[in-house]
């Protein structure tokens, strides 16, 4: 479904994505994790339009999307949420859930349509009419992501949705993800959680100083000397 070619993207004298290169099947969960810093925002970036690439190539579908507007690739079908939140403050969930809508729906009754079905495939339901800004971080969260949902994405992009909630917040968010990849969406997640990360995802890649130093499935990748190094340096690993 989406495949990255050599995607590399310079700051000035800084590679954040080095060479990065994996293709993701459809349907799957992926886990995309690093220490800070690693470039995971900035592969998140590419993907989804907001930076140019320095070099490389992105397709969705068979189909080119590097350097495209993010307007037009989230229209192709990629949807992303951004690790700190940016929900319209003064407007009610409904309405925040509804711009999401709209990127497909133009007639207001199907865009209606689509943020009811969202609203209770989220359980969104009893907080429609509240307003973004008294709500708590945990569901400022949720509604990120429906509204992204809304857009009708194939691919989703998650920037650490679990940050900053607690261990309740965050089974019930695991479980969300769950029921969002089972009506068929195919997702990336970046998260430092790791217990969640490796319970959630079918496959992690590792990102350490914008490179991809290691893609396997969660026990793998665990036991991956590069991988252990990389989050605690080179005095914590022992190696044979
Ligand atoms: N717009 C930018 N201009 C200059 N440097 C940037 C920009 N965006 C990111 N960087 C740099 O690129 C590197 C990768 O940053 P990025 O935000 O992608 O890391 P990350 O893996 O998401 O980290 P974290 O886990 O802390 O969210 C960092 O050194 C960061 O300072
Ligand atoms: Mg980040």
């Amino acid at each position: 479904m989406l495949r990255l070619q050599n995607v590399t993207k310079e700051f000035g004298g800084l590679r954040a994505v080095d060479h990065v290169s994996f293709t993701i099947p459809k349907g799957s969960i992926t886990g995309l994790i690093g220490p800070n810093g690693s470039g995971k925002t900035t592969l998140f970036n590419l993907i989804s339009g907001i930076y140019k690439l320095t070099s490389g190539e992105i397709s969705l579908d068979g189909q080119v999307i590097s350097n495209k507007p993010a307007f037009r690739i989230a229209a192709m079908g990629l949807a992303r949420t951004f690790q700190v939140v940016k929900p319209f403050n003064n407007i009610s969930v409904y309405e925040n859930v509804l711009v999401g809508a709209y990127i497909h729906h133009h007639n207001k009754s199907l865009a209606e349509a689509k943020v009811s079905e969202v609203i209770k495939l989220l359980d969104l339901g009893k907080y429609s009419g509240y307003q973004m800004k008294s709500l708590p971080l945990a569901m400022k969260k949720k509604v990120e992501i429906a509204r992204a949902l809304a857009t009708d994405p194939k691919i989703l992009l998650l920037d650490e949705v679990m940050g900053g909630l607690n261990p309740q917040e965050t089974d019930f968010l695991l479980k969300e993800i769950r029921k969002i990849n089972a009506t068929g969406i195919t997702i990336i997640v970046i998260e430092h959680k790791m217990k969640c990360i490796m319970s959630l995802a079918e496959r992690i890649l590792v990102l350490d100083s914008g490179v991809l130093i290691a893609d396997g499935l969660p026990r793998e990748v665990c036991g991956n000397v590069g991988v252990i190094k990389a989050y605690l340096g080179d005095d914590f690993c022992v190696e044979d």
